[in-house]
């Protein structure tokens, strides 16, 4: 987010001063950024600059991957596998599940994280993956069949695993790669049992109709002002500090977006993070 500076000639709808939220806009990792005017969001009265820096990118992300698992689901109400529930985007889906009555079962990589999940969402099933039978634990909460979706931005080598929970039929939505390595898919199972693999990306918004990004739009900025601690952040850093900022970004058990920041501006008075 930052503080329009200047406006073109034309734009009738934004003026300087003014706090936005810009999406997509690459290289907004910087002190000034020149966007088209229909991408910045006015930030709503009473959001803070810090939830309103990942006020668009993480619930569009979580617009985007809601379709995806509705459409996977075909009716059905789950249940629902998810990978990292402890990131920014997993709590954003737990939140969700709540309020959409969706049966979600969660995995964390840690009992310390699966503790802090438990806290926040007690009514979800979280399962961590150190354990050696977390395979067995998802089975007793999925029941026989399996599970219909898994959420997955772990990939790598446990994506084996994760396709074996799968019910005949079901669908992985691959949305992240937070491991490292190759992500095997054995193609047998995968033809016989006809799985489906599908991968979501933010980066294929834009291509949502006009009045459907504006819902989207609408949706992030209610969530901002009715529930900012589901935008919380972990920490933020001066931009020039961007190592340490990258080293706290990948601490385990972090909580929440760690955010670079610019100096304040002469004339707004306001933080551009
Ligand atoms: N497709 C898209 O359009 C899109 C958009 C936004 C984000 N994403 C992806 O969504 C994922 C989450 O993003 P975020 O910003 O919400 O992340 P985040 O808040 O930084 O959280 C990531 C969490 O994942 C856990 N983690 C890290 N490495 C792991 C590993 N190897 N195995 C298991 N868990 C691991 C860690 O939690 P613990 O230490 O507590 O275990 C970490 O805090 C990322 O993969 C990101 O790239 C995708």
């Amino acid at each position: 987010m930052g503080v329009v500076e200047s406006v073109g000639a034309d734009v009738r709808t934004l003026r300087p001063g003014q706090r936005v939220a810009v999406f997509p806009a690459p290289g907004t990792w910087s002190d000034f950024v020149v966007v088209p005017a229909d991408r910045a969001v006015p930030v709503p009265a009473g959001v803070s600059d810090e939830t309103a820096a990942p006020m668009l990118v993480n619930p569009l992300t979580l617009c985007m991957l809601y379709r995806a698992i509705e459409k996977a689901l075909r009716g059905q109400t789950g249940p629902v596998l998810q990978t990292a529930v402890g990131s920014s985007i997993g709590r954003l889906v737990s939140a969700a599940a709540v309020r959409h009555d969706l049966q979600l079962i969660n995995l964390v990589r840690s009992t310390s994280g699966a503790e802090k999940v438990r806290t926040l969402y007690p009514s979800q099933p979280v399962i961590a993956t150190c354990d050696d039978d977390w395979q067995g634990q998802v089975r007793r909460h999925a029941g026989e069949r399996g599970v219909h979706v898994v959420l997955d931005c772990v990939g790598g080598a446990m994506t084996q695993d994760l396709a074996e929970l799968l019910a005949d039929g079901g669908t992985l939505i691959s949305y992240g790669h937070l491991s490292s390595g190759t992500t095997p898919f054995e193609a047998l199972p995968l033809m016989v049992r006809e799985l489906t693999v599908r991968g979501v990306s933010i980066l294929h918004w834009m291509s949502r109709t006009p009045r459907e990004r504006a819902e989207d739009v609408a949706f992030a900025q209610d969530l901002a002002q009715s529930t900012p601690d589901l935008l919380d952040v972990a920490d933020s850093y001066d931009l020039a500090d961007f190592k340490p900022a990258i080293e706290h970004a990948r601490r385990p058990a972090k909580s929440g977006t760690v955010l670079l920041t610019t100096p304040q501006t002469a004339d707004s008075g306001n933080e551009a993070a």
